[in-house]
């Protein structure tokens, strides 16, 4: 009798623990033990764009780093905002992310705007690109330290790459003290991380909503 009552208190406490981890995740997008696909795929399973489908503002400020008609890779590309308007300034765009769900809404995205996008379903961390393949890369809002170093080779000679994230200090925003540190960056550390690329622009403003850090650079000829 003793047994089978530990067990339904056991079984009661494990299943409000998955109930409020679920609701943690799709409520602030932070990982907690379920793994990153399916972390990110219920974050994007409703219909709305949660980061809308307006490119981010540093992004539409500055595309034209990019030569006209480069063919660009977009890191962890998410809904496609960002994908979709680079196609829809005649860039050859590939978007690759890890959620299924999150490429299907940045296809439709596509249709909408009458555009194409090429689009991978995988993880940055598995998925193989040979040196010297893109004429730019952006990368926005995902951050991941291990890839640093591959994308600078993915580039070609002269290539691009406009990195955005936001900074440790975005955890003082109310709301956002949960937020993964895996995603932010400290203050400053954007303008070391590439060090073979030449520093275009750089911009980390001090005192906005969304703590952000970002960055165009260049690879040499
Ligand atoms: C904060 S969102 C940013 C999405 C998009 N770049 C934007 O700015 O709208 C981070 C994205 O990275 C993707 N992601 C996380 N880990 C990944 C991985 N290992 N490989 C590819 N994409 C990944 C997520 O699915 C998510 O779409």
């Amino acid at each position: 009798m003793w047994a089978i009552l530990c067990s339904i208190l056991i079984f009661c406490s494990v299943n409000a623990e998955e109930f409020s981890r679920n609701k943690f995740e799709i409520l602030s997008g932070v990982r907690q033990t379920k793994d990153e696909k399916s972390m990110w795929d219920t974050k994007y399973s409703h219909d709305q764009y949660v980061f809308g489908k307006t490119p981010a503002k540093f992004l539409a400020a500055n595309f034209d780093y990019i030569p006209a008609g480069a063919n660009v890779l977009d890191m962890g590309m998410g809904e496609g905002r960002n994908a979709v308007f680079l196609a829809r300034k005649g860039y050859k765009v590939v978007g690759i992310d890890i959620s299924s769900v999150a490429v299907r809404k940045a296809r439709a995205l596509a249709q909408e705007f009458g555009v194409r996008i090429d689009t991978v379903v995988a993880s940055m961390t598995d998925y193989k690109i040979p040196d010297a393949s893109y004429d730019a890369i952006i990368c926005f809002y995902y951050v991941e330290r291990s890839l640093h170093e591959k994308m600078m080779k993915w580039l070609r000679p002269g290539g691009i790459l406009i990195y955005e994230a936001h900074t440790e200090n975005q955890l003082k925003v109310p709301g956002n003290e949960h937020y993964s540190q895996k995603y932010l960056l400290h203050p400053g550390e954007l303008l070391g991380l590439f060090p073979t690329l030449k520093v275009l622009k750089y911009e980390e403003p001090l005192h906005q909503k969304e703590y952000t850090t970002s960055i165009i650079l260049q690879k040499s000829r």
